[in-house]
């Protein structure tokens, strides 16, 4: 990374936010470095976009601070803050064309017409919505209506993009195309972007870093393989991707024995832990000859297509493995399966009180 991009643009310090009695954010913190793209991801109320609100300026904060490029802004109104948003319904003005919409705010700020005439042929080539210029927002499919609220968003030249759910009113296709395109316009702009979602592929292919946000909470900041690969807490191993979870003690610190009986390798402090294992790092035992192998019944069988889900079960220990099948072959319910647990895809977070 690049000294300009170690530089921090956004930092929360501390924000609070309370509703009367109800405190909906407790303390966050975060710093945005430039060029970042940071995603929020969290279940449903846990606090996204009243943090997202809060940087925007459409939510005060009940205390703490947030800063712009250095500058305290927790008291300064939402168009002094030089920050472009993208809201879920995208929030178009209705009456205007797409050029008008994307125009808006470049007039208020006093742009002079050639400039912005300049600007918004820029911004709707950008997007790829030069040819729809004329058009009316209702005459618009969802996806181009996004693009044209990103285009407004982006005309503004803001410091940082927030964006809420800018994938949640599209199919799934669509989605994953303009995932792509949104990914590379605000890469080839440098664009210092916050954004919020609740779906973890999203945020695993989009962000640079990912906080995961629990009530309110942030349970843990990382790149998408650290948060994958070494998930800090529980809520972040069950909440990103699919794992099993086994509930245990480590042993003199090298040996995990979960509470049914079946043990792992373990680098760890001793005492109680609980173990995590992706679907991805069971095998079958004769593709890893090294690790001991286990006999496992299969319970259950989910077919996703490029691989099978299969859910084991080992004594009392539940285990989920991804694999895949010779065709026309499929593993049938009650069968035994010899797997082998590969010890480096196996973590350990603290275990439940
Ligand atoms: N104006 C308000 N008054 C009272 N409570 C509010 C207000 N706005 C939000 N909340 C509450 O704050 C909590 C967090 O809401 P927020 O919209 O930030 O969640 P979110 O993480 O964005 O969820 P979602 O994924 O559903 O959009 C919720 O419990 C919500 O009911
Ligand atoms: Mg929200």
């Amino acid at each position: 990374m690049s000294g300009l991009r170690s530089e921090t643009i956004v930092s929360f310090r501390n924000l609070r936010k309370d509703y009367g009695e109800i405190t909906v954010v407790p303390d966050f913190s975060l710093e945005i470095r430039r060029g970042e793209l940071v995603c929020l991801l969290g279940p449903s109320g846990c606090g996204k976009t009243t943090t997202l609100r809060m940087l925007a300026g459409f939510v005060s904060p009940t205390s703490g601070e947030i800063l712009i490029e250095g500058q305290d802004v927790t008291c300064i109104p939402a168009y002094k803050r030089d920050v472009g948003i993208v809201f879920q319904n995208y929030a178009l003005f209705p009456h205007m064309t797409v050029a008008k919409n994307v125009e808006y705010g470049l007039v208020n700020i006093g742009m002079k017409r050639q400039e912005r005439g300049d600007r918004v042929q820029d911004m709707l080539r950008r997007v790829e919505l030069q040819q729809l210029a004329a058009r009316y927002p209702r005459e618009l499919s969802g996806g181009q209506q996004q693009r044209v609220a990103l285009a407004r968003a982006l005309a503004l030249q803001p410091k940082v993009l927030l964006l809420d759910e800018p994938f949640s009113n599209l199919d799934a296709q669509l989605r994953v195309r303009l995932r792509e395109d949104l990914h590379n316009l605000i890469r080839s702009l440098e664009m210092t972007t916050l954004f919020v979602t609740h779906d973890q592929e999203e945020a695993l292919t989009l962000a640079d870093r990912i906080v995961v946000m629990n009530k309110g909470a942030v349970e843990q900041v990382g790149s998408p393989e650290e948060i994958y690969d070494s998930p800090a807490t529980r809520f972040v191993a069950q909440f990103i991707g699919q794992c099993s979870l086994l509930e245990g003690h480590i042993l003199d610190g090298e040996i995990f024995s979960a509470d049914d009986g079946l043990t792992l390798p373990a680098a760890g402090q001793t005492g109680k832990a609980t173990a995590v294992i992706r679907p991805e790092s069971i095998k079958k035992a004769h593709e890893m000859p090294s690790v001991h192998a286990r006999r496992a019944m299969i319970e259950a069988s989910d077919y996703h297509g490029a691989l099978t889900r299969l859910h084991l079960r080992i004594g009392a220990s539940k285990l989920i493995m991804d694999t895949q099948f010779p065709v026309g072959q499929k593993p049938t319910s009650g069968e035994e399966i010899d797997i082998a647990i590969d010890p480096r895809g196996v973590r350990f977070v603290p275990a439940l009180q």
